[in-house]
């Protein structure tokens, strides 16, 4: 089940130059950063109310996300949706006809799993689903 918004991704070029022009509209106390090795991609994420914001640039040439600011520039990326279970979600898009681009939740920033549905399947909007990964170890 898809049971609420949980964040947009936005990708930047410069995380700093972008973390401070969030910091002047939204007056942000402190930024969450966190580098995700699997998506290439180092992040800034701060919260909106109940929605995270989460700055996204490349840490290579060949990031999707780096391959996405050549061919659109700056701007909303993604948006994410919080699921109890991302591979059931998974299971019944793909069964409803719905390209994914991961067939399998991958690991992403937050400690959640994630996985993107392909925006040729949703009307042009990038989606990602997301669930916190959850370990009786800490
Ligand atoms: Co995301």
């Amino acid at each position: 089940m898809i049971t609420s918004l949980n964040h947009i991704g936005i990708a930047v070029r410069d995380l700093d130059a972008s973390k401070a022009l969030y910091q002047k509209i939204f007056n942000v106390d402190k930024f969450h950063t966190e580098v995700v090795e699997e998506q290439k991609v180092s992040i800034a994420s701060f919260k909106v109310g109940d929605v995270l914001l989460e700055l996204t640039a490349p840490t290579s040439p060949d990031s999707p996300i780096a391959k996405f600011l050549d061919k659109r520039g700056e701007g909303i990326h993604h948006i994410a949706f919080a699921s109890d279970s991302v591979s059931n979600e998974l299971s019944r898009l793909s069964d409803e006809g719905i390209s994914l681009v991961n067939n399998e939740p991958r690991h992403g920033a937050h400690d959640m799993l994630i996985a993107f549905l392909h925006p040729k399947s949703t009307g042009g909007v990038l989606m990602e689903l997301c669930e916190p990964i959850v370990t009786n170890e800490k």
